[in-house]
């Protein structure tokens, strides 16, 4: 069967990732959450003192940049590849608070995302991918066959973040939540280097009221239309 890539893009907290796992899952395509290398490479500058409340020192985040190694590993267990930075499994690292609050500035940085763009393109390469993240409908994989665009109301997406950084056990308020949700949203789309924008060609999913199972479901079928061209 042809294989095509499919492009998930969206604003944080969509539940993109969700669904591009369960797509690769059942189309037996690899997956790549793009978000993650991002994360990474936020870690990466934290651990280093590169950023922090108050300071960013983008310069010596850029001259560090070729120290980052971000590689994915499948995990039998979970059911998808986990994030590992200089060989270092740090999955559950990125999902913090401190990295969401400090994300979006570090993926302004254009040395930061050609770095990331160039490796989320080798991945592509052989197609039988989905790659979800801000970007990759439209400077990605700009020829993607089949590209979304996911949309939920702000609320409903900090509603559903806040639940898991509960189940995660990181205490905080629905508050603080909505903030980094609103604030990250702000920034992703109003950098000048690869701004969150809806592509001309992509369809646009509001799934604040849809089931997993109905968008995945309608997703698979207008990927089999496309596969029996
Ligand atoms: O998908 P996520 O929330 O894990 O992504 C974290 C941040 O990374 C997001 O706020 C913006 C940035 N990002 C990006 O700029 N481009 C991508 N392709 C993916 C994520």
């Amino acid at each position: 069967m042809k294989k095509i890539v499919i492009a998930i893009d969206g604003f944080s907290s969509t539940g993109k990732s969700t669904i591009a796992k369960q797509l690769a899952k059942t189309l037996n395509y690899v997956y790549v959450d793009t978000g993650a290398m991002y994360r990474a490479v936020t870690y990466y500058a934290l651990k280093n003192d590169f950023i922090g409340d108050g300071f960013f020192h983008e310069e010596q985040l850029i001259e560090n940049l070729d120290d980052v190694n971000i590689t994915f590993k499948f995990n039998e267990t979970l059911g998808f590849a986990e994030v590992y930075l200089n060989g270092e499994n740090i999955e559950k690292d990125i999902r913090t608070m401190e990295v969401s609050s400090f994300v979006s500035p570090v993926a302004t940085l254009s040395e930061v995302r050609r770095k990331l763009v160039e490796q989320q393109q080798l991945m592509g390469k052989e197609k039988g991918i989905v790659m979800d993240g801000r970007d990759i409908g439209t400077v990605v994989f700009p020829d993607a066959e089949l590209k979304i665009f996911m949309t939920a109301s702000a609320e409903t997406r900090a509603e559903r973040r806040y639940k898991e950084l509960l189940e995660r056990g990181q205490k905080l308020s629905y508050e603080e939540v909505l903030e980094n949700v609103t604030t990250r949203d702000y920034i992703d789309s109003t950098r000048e280097d690869s701004p969150l924008v809806k592509a001309d060609d992509a369809i646009e999913i509001d799934n604040s009221g849809l089931t997993i199972e109905a968008q995945v479901q309608s997703i698979l079928n207008l990927i089999n239309q496309m596969i029996e061209k």
